[in-house]
């Protein structure tokens, strides 16, 4: 899509909360809805990643939804996030504004690779 100057949209970015940091096994998603059900079993391995986020955001004033999506951005992709609460929007202003260098790239995805969870969806092929 680069190469050829097509835009690519992303969704799911924030693993629909699960990559926020708001969520933990003592705070699950809402039992009963099947985020639930996809992520929670999870929570435990995601830790580390989502502390990693949330440790980059604190050094540019930000969140660790907003780093998230930040990484998204600085893939080259346009992300679609499910925005539920009005000051999400801010965190989209944000995440537009954070600079990631290629440690904080480096580290998010190594955490990315030791979570060793699967999430995707079975209507997503392998490219
Ligand atoms: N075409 C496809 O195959 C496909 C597949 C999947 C998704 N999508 C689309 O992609 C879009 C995004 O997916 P999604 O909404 O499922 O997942 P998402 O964007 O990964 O996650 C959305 C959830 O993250 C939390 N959130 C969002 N912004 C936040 C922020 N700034 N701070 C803290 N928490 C935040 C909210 O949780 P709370 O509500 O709990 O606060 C929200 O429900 C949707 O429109 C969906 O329809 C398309």
């Amino acid at each position: 899509c680069r190469n050829q100057g097509i835009p690519f949209f992303a969704y799911m970015v924030l693993e629909q909360g699960a990559l926020t940091g708001m969520y933990s096994p003592e705070n699950p998603l809402p039992r009963g809805s099947s985020r639930a059900e996809n992520y929670n079993g999870m929570l435990p391995q995601l830790k580390a990643l989502t502390d990693e986020l949330a440790s980059i955001g604190r050094s540019q004033n930000a969140a660790a939804p907003d780093v998230a999506t930040a990484w998204a951005i600085a893939k080259g992709t346009t992300p679609i996030i499910g925005v539920t609460k009005p000051h999400y929007i801010d965190s989209l202003v944000r995440a537009s504004s954070i600079t990631l260098t290629s440690d904080d790239t480096a580290a998010l995805e190594a955490l990315a690779d030791a979570a060793n969870v699967n999430t995707r969806g079975f209507w997503e092929q392998e490219m």
